[in-house]
């Protein structure tokens, strides 16, 4: 989704490149637009267009505009094309009042009619657009920028994280949130708003959360918080562990590959979570029912999460994708623990059905972020530990997801073998990810083809719906993932010499039928691409092709180690297709719409 940031600087600098640097770190929650607005000499100065940050600059040189504070936005579009009118930040017709904003104004047409009744003039086809012009309307009445922005939020329904500047009160930013993410970062220089955290680690890193409803004022002195009855808060500061050079590319090409590499660092750092993940057990004693909810690549880990839980404990577990929990909330009840999975802990729809499960039940969320929005709603906390994740499709994050699930199943079985077994992943995905030239060189023969079928089963079955996920997210190819035995009841129709088929088959119970699964799909003339282990001799006559798993590694800790090669299929793919893996298009790494 869209995102936001704002500084003020203690002394008369520009801000300009601050801002630009910042917002760039963004890039991954919006890509169809960026603007930036600061003020001097009485006057809001903005430059913004559709396009991605590098265009926009080489146009417009954004780090060029004078004045010690100013706010900055890239877009992700929701209401109205990207475009240059659309583009934030937005203004009143007088340009008085200019604001950036994450999120969705639900009743926005409704506001908009009145305010064209008492006549203003809207530019721009976005919900945004609003919000500047209610909080001119509120400062011509005779309220402050503070009040102004209290006035609008009593008004405005939906999601929003808005931050805004005026020439009728300079030298101050004033921001507020509801449903979407802002965080205030309190730095040597200056004070610096952000939606996420890699937009300011350079700057700052002592953070304060604002609340929902929360009024957030910043001047070259520092930061007040009011509450909504306009009592001063006083916040709690939290200093994040993350480096700015977590979130740079350090030296290779994209953000997605660094990613890659990272992640026996991710699980390393995971597994230290296993003394909090017991407390967590010892606590939520008399549980009968797990429940996990999560979205996207979360939601994949969540069914990993079931399998393990249901094989090793034995309690019953359920996995419903969040957009969708709603219709199964009337099962919840006191002995069901909901377990919430998240890399960003702000999307929209698992925050919608946390609130929900919180009304009954016991709540966990294993999110990513610290401090973002689920960790703060949630009863119970695992932090994954995989450090900031800026490409959009989720990697590191996902193995830090199944980390922490492995490592709650094992805990939750007093599986001690697993949980030794467990300390060893890390080696095991360093071993696989030296095949990577080998499988940069594989996935030149399979870019051809606009259809390919992932086949998992069991344990398995979640590595083949999250390896289709990725190649369609970032390749553009339609990816699709099936439990292996499901395939001849329907899709087996699809099946022909042009499609490719990844069959997912490590050693262990499910390996047998796995492999007549491969010969069913191979008899119709499919292109087999098989991962499996390096001493399966026979795989390596039936199948077309085949990435050898090194460490010998049953099916059980497959899911950990085989999603490695999957990774890097989709992303040598879409390199040799010439697309940007980083930022694939209509897509945002942190969702906060439903
Ligand atoms: C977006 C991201 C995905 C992610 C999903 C769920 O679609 O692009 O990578 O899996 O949201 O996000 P969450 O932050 O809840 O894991």
């Amino acid at each position: 989704m869209c995102g936001i940031v704002g500084c003020i600087l203690k002394n008369d600098d520009d801000v300009a490149p601050i801002l630009f640097d910042c917002i760039s770190k963004l890039e991954y929650r919006g890509y169809d637009s960026i603007g930036l607005a600061t003020y001097s000499e009485n006057k809001i100065h903005i430059k913004k267009d559709k396009g991605k940050i590098k265009e926009v600059d080489d146009k417009l040189n954004l780090t060029d505009m004078p004045g010690n504070f100013g706010i900055a936005h890239v877009r992700w579009a929701t209401h109205g094309d990207p475009s240059k009118l659309n583009s934030h930040p937005h203004v009143d017709e007088k340009r008085n009042v200019a604001v950036v904003h994450n999120g969705i104004i639900e009743n926005y047409l409704e506001i908009k009619e009145n305010l064209i009744s008492e006549g203003h003039v809207f530019k721009s086809d976005t919900d945004t657009e609003v919000i500047p012009h209610l909080i001119e309307k509120f400062m011509n009445e005779g309220f402050d920028l503070e009040h102004a922005v209290r006035k609008t939020i009593d008004i405005i329904h939906g999601a929003y994280a808005i931050a805004a500047i005026s020439t009728d009160e300079p030298d101050k930013i004033v921001a507020t949130r509801k449903d979407s993410p802002l965080i205030v970062g309190i730095g040597e220089e200056g004070y610096y708003l952000a939606s996420d955290s890699p937009a300011i680690l350079k700057y700052a890193r002592d953070i304060i959360y604002p609340e929902k409803g929360e009024i957030v004022v910043l001047d070259k002195n520092g930061v007040v918080v009011h509450d909504e009855f306009d009592n001063v808060v006083n916040k709690e500061i939290e200093t994040i562990n993350w480096t700015p050079e977590m979130a740079e590319k350090e030296g290779y090409d994209h953000f997605m590959i660094k990613e890659i590499n990272e992640q026996s660092t991710a699980v390393r750092n995971t597994l230290t979570q296993k003394e909090n993940i017991q407390e967590i057990i010892d606590d939520i004693d008399d549980i009968q029912r797990i429940c996990f909810v999560a979205c996207g690549t979360s939601y994949h880990a969540a069914l990993s999460g079931k399998y393990l839980i249901e094989s090793l404990a034995g309690v019953p577990t359920d996995v419903i994708l969040a957009s969708e929990f709603k219709y199964s909330a009337k099962t919840l009840n006191d002995k069901t623990l909901v377990v919430f999975i998240s890399q960003s802990g702000e999307t929209a729809d698992s925050l919608k059905a946390l609130d929900v499960a919180n009304e009954t039940s016991k709540t966990l969320a294993i999110v990513n972020v610290a401090g973002s929005s689920m960790t703060r709603r949630a009863k119970y906390v695992i932090q994954t530990q995989a450090g900031p994740e800026i490409g959009v499709a989720a990697t590191k994050t996902y193995v830090a997801q199944l980390t922490s699930i492995y490592l709650f199943a094992a805990l939750l079985a007093k599986d001690d073998e697993l949980l030794k077994e467990l300390d060893k992943v890390p080696d095991y995905i360093d071993e696989t990810l030296e095949s990577k030239e080998l499988i940069k060189q594989l996935s030149k023969r399979y870019n051809y083809t606009n259809d390919f079928f992932y086949l998992g089963r069991g344990f398995t079955y979640p590595t083949a719906l999250e390896g289709a996920l990725k190649l369609k997210e970032i390749s553009y190819i339609h990816g699709e993932g099936y439990a292996a035995g499901e395939l001849k009841h329907g899709p087996l129709a699809l099946i022909d010499k042009r499609t490719p088929v990844v069959v997912i088959v490590p050693p262990g119970d499910a390996h047998r039928k796995t492999m007549s699964n491969l010969e069913e799909v191979k008899s119709r003339g499919a292109n087999v691409l098989a991962i499996g282990s390096a001493s399966d001799d026979a795989l390596k006559t039936k199948a077309s092709d085949v990435i050898s798993i090194n460490p010998e590694v049953n099916e059980l800790i497959a899911p950990l180690v085989y999603i490695v090669p999957l990774q890097l299929v989709a992303y040598y793919i879409t390199i040799e297709k010439e697309y940007d893996p980083d930022k694939p298009r209509n897509l945002a790494k942190c969702v906060t719409v439903e």
